[in-house]
This record gives C-alpha cells, sequence and structure tokens, in this order.
C-alpha cells in the first residue's frame, strides 16, 4: 500500500470508530456488537504499531473513551478514571504477574482482592463532609459529565452519610447497571442491559432515570487521602459498613492458580447472577503494593480484567420447545436463563435434533453450555453433568407433531441409516405449524422478496386469521390492518405497493417459494431453465412426466421422489394453479454474457457488508455461478473472515484460485 492510501485508511477506520462512539455514548443506540467494535479498535492499533507515525490524539490508544457528550455540564475528574488491562487465558495471568514481579524486583506473596466484573456504566461520586455534592460520568477518563441529578434517583446512592470515620472529602467509584429481570421489560428498546443503564443514565431529564431500575455497586475509590486503610479488602468493607453496596462475590485470594480455579467456577455460575458480568477484576490487596506499582498511561499495573469468553457462556435450560419446520423437521429448541455472550443477550438455544438430544443426553434443568459465534444461531455444545440434580429425567421427545399427528424419522436408502430428525410426514398446508413456515418461506427475500412483510408480520396475520394460504397475501383485508396497533396509513400503503410489486416474479423464484422440500434456489433454477415457462412447468406435473425432469443435470431421485409426493396432495397442485393464475411469472432469460460467464466461486467465512446471499446474486447477474463444494469444477475460493481451514487447505491443494472479499470485487468492476 502507498503512504496516502495507508493515511486514507486509518483515517477511514477512526471515523468508523468515533462513529460508533457517538452512537453508543451519546445516543445510545450502538449498530454493531462489541466483539465488531474491538476488530475495528484491534485494526488501528495494529496499524499504529506497525506505522507509529500515523498516531494522532483521536486515536483509541490515547483516549479512554468517548469525549462527554454535549447534553452535559463537564467536569474533571480530580484523579483520572481509568480502565483495565485484559487477560483472557491462563498465559496472560502469567504475564501479568511475571511483569509484576519484574517491577517489584523481589518475590513475595501476593494476594488479590477479586470482584466481579460488573457489565454496566461507571460512575464517580464526590461527598464532602457527608454529602453528595457531585456525580459525574467516567467520559473519556479524564473529563465526565455532570450527572449528579440523574444518580441522585438511584437508591443504592447514599446522599448524606454519618459516619465519624468516613472521609471528609472523597470520590467513591462503582459501577452504574440494571438487573436480568429489569431489562426483560425493556429488551425491545435496548441491545442489552448495559444499553439500558447507559441510556437511562444519560437521559437529560432526572425524572426519565427515575423510571428505569438503576442499581449501584461501588467498588473503588478516585481521589481519598487515607492512611488507616491498608488493603483493597479493608476498603471494601468499609464501604459497605458506610452505606454502599457492594458485591456479595468480593473475595481474597492468594495466587494466580487459585485465580484460574475461581475464574472456571464463575464462569460456569455466572447465568445465576441477577445482573450481567463480563469476567472477574483482580486486584493486587496491598495498597502499599498499588502505590509502588503504579500506572501505565491507560491502566494500573497492580490490577487486570480477566474476560469471559465472548463466544460462548453456561446457562440453564427452563424449558425444551418443539418447533416445526417448513418441511415438517421437529426442531428442539432450549429455552435457557438469558446470558450475555458477547454483548447479545441469549435466552434460546437450537439443539437442532432429536439424535442430539440423546446424543448428548440433555435434559431438562441442565446447565449447559452455549456457542454462539458470527452469524450461527446459539447452539448447545455440551452438558455439565457434574451439575445435574439427581432426580433428574432423560428428555422423552413428542412423538406427535403439535397438529396432532404421528411423527416420524425418514430411512435414508443410500446411508442405510434412520434420518437424525423427525419430522411431521409432509401434510403441507394441512399442517398448521407448517403452513406458517410455508407462507414465511414464500415471502422471503430469495423467494417473493415482499418487503415489509417479515416472519413477525406473518405470525401476526396468522394468528388474526387473515391469511392461510399464500394466495391470501393477495387479497388481504387492508381496513383490517390499517386498524391494528403499529399499522399507520404509509405503512399500509408501502406493504399495497410492495406486494403488487412482487406479483412479477421470474419463475426459477416461484419455483423455490412455493417451498417443495430438496428444490432449493439452485435446483429451482435447473427446473426453470429446463421448462422455460409456468405453463409447460405445469403440463409435466399433470401428465405425471416427472421422469422427463431426470434429463437434468443435477437433479436426482432425491428431488424427484420430493417433487411427485408435493403434488401428490391435491391442495398443494391448486395452490400453485392459483398462484400462477395471480402472479405474473415471467419465463426465465439467463443472462449468458456476463464477465464472470463458465466461472465457479465458492465463499467461506463471513463477508463484510453484504450477506451470501448478495454475493451469490452479484456474481449470476454477471452470469458466474456458485458451487458448494471445493472440487476440481470450482476456478475461485472466495474467503472472507474466519474461513474454514479445511476447504481453504483442500482449494489450494487443487490449485484453485484463492480470493479475499476486495479481490473478488476487483474482478467485478
Ligand atoms: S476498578 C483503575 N473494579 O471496568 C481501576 N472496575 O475497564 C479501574 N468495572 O471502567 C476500575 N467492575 O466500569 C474496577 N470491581 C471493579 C469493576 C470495574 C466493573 C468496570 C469499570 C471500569 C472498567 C475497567
Amino acid at each position: 500500500m502507498k503512504l496516502s492510501e495507508i493515511k486514507n485508511f486509518y483515517k477511514q477506520k477512526i471515523d468508523e470508530l468515533k462513529k460508533h462512539n457517538k452512537l453508543y455514548f451519546d445516543e445510545s443506540s450502538p449498530k454493531i456488537s462489541d466483539k465488531e467494535y474491538d476488530k475495528i479498535k484491534k485494526e488501528i492499533i495494529d496499524l499504529e504499531k506497525k506505522f507509529p507515525f500515523l498516531i494522532s490524539t483521536s486515536s483509541p490508544s490515547k483516549s479512554l473513551g468517548f469525549a462527554p457528550s454535549k447534553n452535559f455540564v463537564k467536569s474533571k475528574h480530580r484523579v483520572k478514571m481509568l480502565s483495565l488491562s485484559n487477560a483472557f487465558d491462563f498465559d496472560d495471568l502469567k504475564n501479568f504477574e511475571k511483569k509484576i514481579y519484574n517491577y517489584l524486583n523481589e518475590k513475595i506473596e501476593i494476594e488479590y482482592s477479586v470482584e466481579p466484573k460488573i457489565d454496566g456504566i461507571s460512575a464517580s461520586l464526590t461527598y464532602k463532609n457527608g454529602m453528595l455534592v457531585l456525580g459525574t460520568s467516567r467520559g473519556d477518563g479524564t473529563t465526565g459529565e455532570v450527572i449528579t441529578e440523574n444518580l441522585k434517583t438511584i437508591k443504592d446512592i447514599p446522599q448524606k452519610i454519618k459516619f465519624e470515620d468516613f472521609p471528609e472529602d472523597i470520590d467513591i467509584r462503582g459501577e452504574v447497571f440494571i438487573t436480568k429481570v429489569d431489562f426483560n421489560e425493556l429488551k425491545n428498546d435496548f441491545a442489552n442491559p448495559r444499553n439500558a443503564a447507559s441510556g437511562s443514565l444519560r437521559q437529560k431529564d432526572p425524572k426519565q432515570t427515575k423510571k428505569i431500575p438503576l442499581n449501584f455497586v461501588a467498588y473503588t475509590f478516585g481521589f481519598f487521602e487515607s492512611t488507616k486503610i491498608k488493603k483493597q479488602s479493608e476498603f471494601l468493607s468499609s464501604l459497605k459498613k458506610w452505606g454502599f453496596k457492594t458485591s456479595e462475590y468480593n473475595k481474597v485470594l492468594k495466587s494466580i492458580n487459585d485465580l484460574e480455579i475461581f475464574h472456571k467456577k464463575f464462569e460456569k455460575d455466572r447465568f445465576d447472577l441477577e445482573y450481567d458480568i463480563d469476567g472477574l477484576v483482580y486486584k493486587i490487596n496491598s495498597f502499599e503494593l498499588q502505590k509502588r506499582l503504579g500506572f501505565t498511561s491507560s491502566s494500573p499495573r497492580w490490577a487486570i480484567a480477566h474476560k469471559f469468553s465472548a463466544d460462548s457462556a453456561y446457562s440453564q435450560i427452563m424449558n425444551i420447545n418443539i418447533q416445526v419446520g417448513r418441511t415438517g423437521a421437529l426442531t428442539p429448541v432450549a429455552r435457557i436463563k438469558p446470558v450475555n455472550i458477547g454483548g447479545v443477550l441469549v435466552s434460546n438455544a437450537t439443539l437442532h435434533n432429536e439424535d442430539e438430544i440423546i446424543r448428548k443426553d440433555i435434559r431438562l434443568g441442565d446447565t449447559v453450555k452455549v456457542e454462539r459465534a458470527g452469524d450461527v444461531i446459539p447452539h448447545v455444545v455440551l452438558v455439565d453433568i457434574k451439575k445435574r440434580k439427581k432426580n433428574s429425567k432423560k428428555f422423552v421427545f413428542p412423538q406427535k407433531c403439535p397438529c396432532g399427528f404421528n411423527t416420524i424419522k425418514e430411512f435414508n436408502k443410500i446411508t442405510k441409516k434412520y434420518d437424525a430428525v423427525r419430522r411431521c410426514p409432509d401434510r403441507g398446508f394441512d399442517c398448521e405449524k407448517i403452513a406458517v413456515e410455508k407462507i414465511k418461506h414464500f415471502i422471503s427475500k430469495e423467494a417473493l422478496n415482499i418487503d415489509g412483510f417479515g416472519k413477525k408480520v406473518v405470525e401476526k396475520f396468522w394468528e388474526l386469521k387473515l391469511i392461510r394460504f399464500p394466495q391470501d397475501i393477495f387479497k388481504l383485508d387492508y381496513t383490517k390492518i390499517s386498524k391494528l396497533e403499529g399499522w399507520g396509513d404509509l405503512s399500509v400503503s408501502n406493504l399495497k405497493y410492495s406486494i403488487d410489486q412482487s406479483k412479477k416474479v421470474s419463475l426459477d423464484r416461484f419455483l423455490y417459494s412455493i417451498g417443495i422440500r430438496h428444490i432449493g434456489i439452485e435446483n429451482a433454477k435447473l427446473l426453470a431453465e429446463y421448462t422455460k415457462s409456468i405453463t409447460n412447468f405445469l403440463n409435466l406435473i399433470k401428465n405425471k412426466k416427472f421422469n422427463e425432469f431426470l434429463n437434468i443435470d443435477g437433479i436426482g431421485e432425491t428431488q424427484i421422489n420430493s417433487l411427485k409426493k408435493f403434488f401428490e396432495n391435491q391442495s398443494n397442485y391448486k395452490i400453485i394453479e392459483k398462484l400462477s393464475s395471480i402472479l405474473n411469472i415471467s419465463d426465465l432469460k439467463l443472462n449468458k454474457d456476463g464477465k464472470l460467464l463458465n466461472n465457479t466461486f465458492m465463499f467461506t467465512g463471513k463477508l463484510s457488508n453484504m450477506s451470501r446471499a448478495e454475493a451469490k446474486s452479484m456474481i449470476e447477474e454477471n452470469s458466474g455461478s456458485v458451487v458448494s463444494s471445493v472440487n476440481k469444477k470450482l476456478k475461485y475460493l472466495i474467503i472472507g473472515e474466519k474461513p474454514t481451514n479445511r476447504k481453504v487447505q483442500k482449494a489450494k491443494e487443487l490449485g484453485i484460485k484463492i480470493l479475499s472479499q476486495k479481490e473478488w470485487l476487483n474482478l467485478l468492476n
């Protein structure tokens, strides 16, 4: 990269970070996850390491947060509000301790004050002669916002303290947060409890703050001159005596081995806490040692935050519900005690299928490890058997679909095994559960793509009996809809417009939208290419010429059997006929002169700023095609974030060209 390009790239990243800081701190409405935010920050810091000339005053390595909001009067902290450095594993802890011994240049036994790291918003309270005179937010660490009146609305914050030994002049610092139960009431307005606390605390009108139940736990001091208190643990006890809430989980431990053991245990128990914590804080207990160690520019040398995993957390299964999918598959879903995984509050985790429950012996009440990474649906990874209650019983998977029909497990002739998935035999629209899912599929992005008609709307309209079949969408009672809560004239006319627009649909999309099992987008395209028009397609079906489809390269027995089964159900046939009379289904015109003609692509890893579906249609618009496995037919493997190593390796072995997302986009333009 040229120097100017590096500078531009760096500036772009800084601007991005500033934008997200503003959204987070000023507007309390973050648009990205904590993980994505950390990624941008890391990119900036990595660039600065490589090119130190880039470092500017707006670098995140120089500031501790974000400039205070314009909405509040500012106040300079008498003692800076610093942050803590982070440890993610035992090696980081060993390193932390090693640095301390190097610095002290002597080997003494170190005692640690261990405190939960509550995931809230820090605040500083100045008391003079026992009176609360000032309350501030952290702001950028140097200057905070004056939010005294808002803080005064919090019941845990004493406004007057009468103890003899309470210092004449002191800043008490701690965390403002909201409990998980209270957050539940607000979850439609905020991404997680921390944002809710931040949003509430920074209301211009303290009356608004009072409406949201905030809590305060005290854990340290800013300005404070004392000779009597010698240890952090003593300070915490004093805080309690003076009337502050302190964490009931604070404790003193002696070695980093014990810290590690305690951390492991706490990570498993944290879902039971009434508030979110994202790690443990270890502080050297002795104030004398703290003083000797001092601070770096951004954090104390005598403390570290030991974070919990950002991708997984332990929680408890409260219930197991069975969801029925579009093809009748029964998917068990665990309802878990809400737990914060990487900034997202997770309360459901998929258990995949009946076999998975049997294999892992997952039971009601079990403590389980739940993983959530990238776009993958949160899922249960393992059961903590040690935590299982003696009287726990094996989970009995229901043998009936909620529609009342007996379920089946299909026998796979090729693998000679029974399917892992239990299904409601494909009764199409006769099973209410399947019917709703089929309609959701019908309106989805890759199918009819009806703007403003999401899954939630389908559920609502279903509940109100406004729709039972896909064709009902085209004769909706708009007067009734405009009377529903949340539907104004504008949204009704928008919906009307996008439904009208969706009536013009290409044959392949239409064949995909009707939701025949084993006919995904690719196969729908193959069928459309072969039959050319809906009339031809329906003629083949009417005359039961299913075997003609065997001429299509890519269509095999599985698809043919599925088509047969689908159309054996007369109501399915009628629905398709009906729809074809309402819709304007265009014959397939393939784009055969794009610049990617005869080129095959495959993706691995997460793409930035676009979905797989979007990337795929970009390739197809340019006459290229996307395949789903790495083999000799593949020309390019496009890698995004966190690609599957196996795929990359195989592509290398086969000599397939590997492209980054950027290189691929360059190829297009
Ligand atoms: S001590 C210089 N103790 O973590 C010491 N901080 O990254 C700094 N936090 O801004 C603070 N629980 O919001 C400390 N027991 C605890 C804490 C704690 C949560 C937060 C606090 C701080 C951030 C540091």
